[in-house]
């Protein structure tokens, strides 16, 4: 009875609606206007707007130097949507309406799109999205630095080397330039795992792993042990992150007593500072922020930074004096690599904004991708637009949608305002909802809850509500986002597949195999020109 009611009063208010106005895009009150801003109302700020960008972009037109350094940012899980959330709750917590407000790298001059599916599956994981991104190739779901001719945790595949891959750490060290990882997660987890390891399986992460899937660790050594002992892991001048239990025996209690989760009875970080003492390098094995700090003033030349047993806290949830922040490690990470004078390549990952999403948590999703924009903006700091390139891009994206039509300045985090009856039965909806997870609400009383009603309503670890209960909320399949800055930035331009991101990065820094920034000249001229000389010599030679 009242369901039909209600039924009637929603069909007669769309027909109605149909006739009157514009059904789909209602009009508000004359209240909308009162939350924008007094400026906005003049043309001339829109115009004037458009020629700061037009002038910014002159600016900053192609350099024609070489990248000396390369830094990649990834947002693990950093949707379109995101961004755009990210930007408003930025502003928002200025005390400004939000939607205006820039990131760091909102203002670098070139954005492009890149295509996130894998060769087997239509929507990425972040170990086969690693894979594109860091070594060029695409292939399957869960996989690491092997290409699509290796099944997921096929290990026995996976040691056949012509199925290996190198990443562009290997390409940036074969050069004599140095390379670094940091993250937020577990050092071993999926994308930076990218950037060192060869796996079946990007679960592999301690032996336990290896050997609870049925597999001798000889053949396929887990991802821990492989970023102590081979190349280009064992390279790597700079590693920080979280994950120390997966380089520690279960038996051992680590700084913060925590068990480690080995059972090979083998101390990963002992190893690692045998191997640097064996090569007689200065080095240091950190897990504390203080150590991080002071390690600034005198650098080692190699170091180790395990920061948390598994995973860093979300920032917002993190205790400051023993862990650092993205940006602090970004920094030191920075001030080591740059010592080389050939220059570096540093890859940094926000990793946690992907967990957020994961629990429907849309706060710690925003506030870890404003963490990483920090980093950014620290690094733009301290690096040249004119020898180094900043590329800042995301593994996946999230089903996060950012709907309604709040008015402006409506606060990012809440409910959106419906005009008119928009929605069928009252009940607010939140301009942050997400399509699945662990935030479904069964009904009441045959309609939806009042979510605002929840005693921990606007906490952190509030679930924001979805349409389809899942344990964990998915990834989505949509394009994600490329900012960059620096030389040939213009080179990440376009729409086009996100395995060619380290290609790009190679181009512009000239390492690595295939066409080079620096001796693109040579390639198009100079086989001609070898070939001419050639031919005249022998010309000559025959003739005689
Ligand atoms: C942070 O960690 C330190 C060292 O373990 C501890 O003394 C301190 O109480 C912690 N702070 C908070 C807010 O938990
Ligand atoms: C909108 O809702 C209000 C309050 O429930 C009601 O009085 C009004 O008739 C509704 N308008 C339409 C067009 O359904
Ligand atoms: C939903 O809950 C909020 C907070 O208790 C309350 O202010 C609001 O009136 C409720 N709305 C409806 C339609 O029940
Ligand atoms: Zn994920």
């Amino acid at each position: 009875m009242g369901s039909f009611y209600l039924l009637a009063v929603v069909t007669a208010a769309s027909v109605l609606g149909c006739v009157l106005s514009d059904h789909y895009h209602p009009s508000g009150p004359g209240s909308r206007t009162s939350s924008a801003k007094r400026e906005e109302m003049d043309s001339k700020f829109w115009n004037d707007e458009a020629q700061a960008g037009i002038k910014a972009r002159l600016e900053r037109l192609q350099t024609a130097s070489k990248a000396r350094n390369v830094v990649m940012f990834l947002g693990d899980g950093m949707s379109v949507p995101t961004l755009a959330a990210a930007r408003a709750l930025l502003g928002q917590r200025r005390g400004d309406t939000g939607e205006e407000a820039q990131m760091t790298f909102d203002t670098f001059p070139t954005v492009g799109l890149i295509k996130t599916y894998c060769v087997d599956a239509q929507t990425a994981d972040s170990a086969c999205s690693a894979t594109a991104y860091l070594c060029g190739v695409k292939t399957n779901y869960g996989v690491l630095g092997v290409n699509a001719a290796v099944p997921r945790t096929d290990c026995e595949a996976s040691t056949d080397s012509t199925k290996h891959l190198q990443s562009i750490l290997d390409w940036a060290l074969a050069d004599g330039r140095d390379a670094g990882i940091v993250t937020t997660t577990r050092i071993t987890h999926a994308s930076p795992a990218g950037a060192y390891a060869k796996s079946a399986d990007r679960d592999w992460e301690d032996d336990a792993a290896v050997k609870k899937a049925g597999f001798d660790t000889n053949r396929c050594p887990d991802i821990a042990h492989q970023l102590i002992h081979n190349h280009p892991g064992n390279k790597l001048k700079v590693i920080f992150g979280g994950g120390r239990a997966n380089f520690l025996p279960n038996s051992f209690r680590d700084e913060e007593g925590m068990f480690g989760s080995r059972t090979d009875n083998r101390n990963l970080i002992q190893e690692w500072q045998q191997d640097k003492s064996d090569r007689t390098v200065k080095h240091e094995y950190i897990w504390h922020r203080e150590q991080l700090m002071r390690a600034k003033i005198d650098l080692p030349e190699y170091m180790l930074g395990l920061f948390e047993s598994g995973h860093l806290q979300y920032n917002m949830k993190a205790n400051k004096t023993t862990e650092p922040t993205l940006a602090e490690m970004t920094e030191v990470a920075i001030r080591s690599l740059s010592r080389n004078e050939k220059g570096f390549f540093l890859f940094v990952e926000g990793g946690r904004i992907d967990h957020a999403h994961h629990d429907n948590f849309a706060e710690l999703a925003l506030d870890e991708t404003l963490e990483m924009d920090k980093a950014v903006a620290r690094a733009a700091e301290l690096l040249s637009e004119d020898d180094s390139l900043i590329v800042v891009t995301a593994d996946h994206a999230h089903v996060m949608a950012y709907n309604g039509y709040a008015p402006r300045g409506n606060d990012i985090l809440g409910t959106s305002v419906t005009y008119a009856n928009y929605t069928w039965d009252g009940m607010p909806y939140m301009t942050l909802s997400y399509t699945n997870g662990p935030g479904f609400r069964p009904h009441v009383g045959g309609g939806r809850p009042n979510v605002t009603d929840e005693e921990d309503y606007g906490t952190l670890t509030w679930h924001s509500p979805v349409d389809v209960p899942l344990n964990y909320e998915t990834h989505g399949g949509d394009d994600v986002a490329v900012f960059a800055r620096g030389p040939h930035h213009s080179m990440f331009t376009g729409l086009y597949e996100q395995s060619q991101l380290p290609h790009l990065m190679a181009y512009a820094a000239c390492i690595g195999p295939g066409r080079h920034a620096c001796s693109g000249a040579t390639h198009v001229l100079g086989q001609p020109v070898l070939l001419l000389a050639v031919s005249i010599l022998l010309t000559f030679f025959s003739l005689r």
